[in-house]
């Protein structure tokens, strides 16, 4: 029997996942990672951690399992998306890494968007310039800490510093290059005229990789110190969005992962590069060779409920929380709740954007107040689905759910009826590392494509239908829609 690992620098944690050739999970182990945030505004990691951790996951998974490196045909890595890593010539790391969530970078942003032009801008990468994404800290690096940035002669992202640790490479897959916003994202290849609109060295890029391209193989150093054999081939993989559709078979136009997890997000693949003229669907490559996507995302979906039960509930269960607003009409009585709680990105990319709850009165209780934040992160999702509307997405789609939001009933119910579709769930639980180990077995050989290995390890499970409940959601969904433009002005002015 071949394995595969699947590597994940989650923002919470490094994990190892160790999968067998039909796709069947052996084990996995996690290791959690510190963040830090030194000022407002900022969120930082160190990468001597990740790599410090995922090392201790993967021998931690071996020595668990029984199973020997040498068992193990490839390695798949995946990881949270956007955070610059800047290094020197000798590889070694300048500064901690800036996150995927820090919001230091809005004066780049606009510099960014009056350097290249808006409307060419999202043309060329796809994308806005937005706070999160690489290409705005690369500046934020070179305009506050001048000494840093001169010594500076690669970047990397999080999972691909863990790709230089493990072979010595520096590469970055198409998914993953597409959050950078220095991508030409139709023709996957780097946007010559973003690097130099920028200024910014086209030499300090990595090479570009399709996610199940083999880019190297682990350095007799890295197996010393992870228990993987000398050898084994790393494949390029992809960010956790891009891994984690394919972990739920999102391969093709026609089924879209949602993900209900800390943040949600709606991931359409598309067979051809196409682009929201907005900005406000990301347009990136998938990991998937031949394959683009669409996502929208809302920073806090399930992080909205955890909000909520942290803040006002959490003297009891997420069960005994969320059990009584099943109880509870659709519209929870005229309560309405905004997700923006950490800014919003799809369909308003505004990071001054806040969350609300508006039309509470005295015959209002905990449960409509529950009820209302489910409904709330289910607009919010109805509003990216929305933008993709005009995107020439099959009539006949499939929609593939999971994160933890989507575990309950009752959420899984308020979202069929909102969205009006089905929601079907699938046998994969591991999220986006096990789509990093099935890009590990099409680069092994083992699987002719990733469609193929996708049909053999991914099976579907329970659907949940839209029911009577869903005509009443139209109504209410307008009067959602009508909230966020009469608040944004306070909103910035708060
Ligand atoms: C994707 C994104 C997040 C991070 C952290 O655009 O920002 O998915 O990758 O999970």
């Amino acid at each position: 029997m071949a394995y595969l690992l699947g590597l994940d620098i989650s923002t919470t944690g490094a994990k190892a996942l160790l999968i067998d050739e039909r796709g069947t999970v052996i084990g996995s182990r996690t290791t959690p990672q510190p963040i830090s945030t030194p000022r407002p505004l900022w969120s930082e990691q160190n990468p001597a951690d990740w790599w410090e951790g995922i090392a201790a996951s993967i021998r931690a998974v071996l020595e668990a399992t029984g199973v020997s490196g040498s068992a193990i045909r490839a390695v798949g890595l995946t990881g949270q998306m956007h955070g610059l890593v800047l290094l020197d010539a000798d590889g070694n790391v300048l500064r901690p890494s800036i996150l995927w969530n820090d919001q230091r970078t809005q004066a780049q942003c606009d510099e960014i968007t009056q350097r290249v032009g808006f409307e060419r801008l999202i043309k060329l990468t796809g994308n806005r310039a937005l706070t999160g994404f690489t290409a705005p800290k690369i500046l934020w690096v070179r305009e506050n800490e001048p000494e840093t940035y001169s010594l500076a002669s690669h970047i990397l992202l999080p999972k691909d510093y863990i790709r230089l640790m493990l072979t010595g490479e520096y590469a970055m897959d198409m998914a993953e290059a597409s959050g950078t916003l220095l991508l030409d994202v139709a023709n996957r290849r780097w946007s010559s005229e973003v690097v130099d609109a920028l200024d910014i060295p086209s030499a300090w890029l990595p090479q570009l990789c399709e996610g199940t391209d083999v880019t190297g193989t682990v350095t007799p150093e890295a197996a010393a110190l992870t228990g993987l054999a000398a050898g084994t081939p790393v494949v390029g993989g992809g960010g956790d969005q891009a891994a984690g559709a394919v972990g739920v078979g999102a391969i093709d136009p026609g089924v879209i992962s949602l993900v209900v997890g800390t943040s949600g997000v709606v991931f359409a693949p598309l067979s051809a590069y196409s682009y929201e003229p907005q900005g406000r669907l990301h347009a990136f490559c998938h990991s998937v060779p031949g394959r683009w996507h669409f996502m929208g995302v809302t920073l806090s979906a399930a992080g909205s409920l955890q909000w909520y039960h942290d803040t006002l509930a959490n003297d009891i269960s997420f069960d005994d929380l969320l059990a009584p607003a099943a109880d509870i009409p659709p519209g929870s009585d005229g309560l309405l709740f905004l997700p923006y709680l950490s800014g919003e990105r799809t369909p308003h990319p505004d990071p001054l954007a806040r969350g609300a709850f508006v039309g509470l009165t005295t015959r209002h209780t905990r449960a409509h107040l529950t009820r209302a934040v489910l409904e709330g992160v289910a607009f919010s999702l109805r509003d990216c689905f929305g933008l993709m509307e005009n995107a020439n997405l099959p009539a006949d789609l499939q929609v593939r759910v999971s994160g933890g939001g989507a575990k309950s009933p009752i959420w899984r119910q308020i979202l069929a009826d909102v969205l009006g579709s089905t929601l079907v769930t699938t046998n994969s639980t591991e999220g986006a590392a096990y789509g990093a180990a099935l890009l590990a077995a099409v680069g092994a050989g083992i699987y002719p494509d990733v469609a193929t290995a996708a049909a053999t390890a991914i099976k579907t499970g329970d659907a949940v239908s839209p029911g009577a409940n869903s005509p009443d959601y139209s109504g209410i969904y307008a009067n959602y829609r009508a909230l966020y433009p009469a608040l944004k002005e306070i909103f910035t002015r708060l």
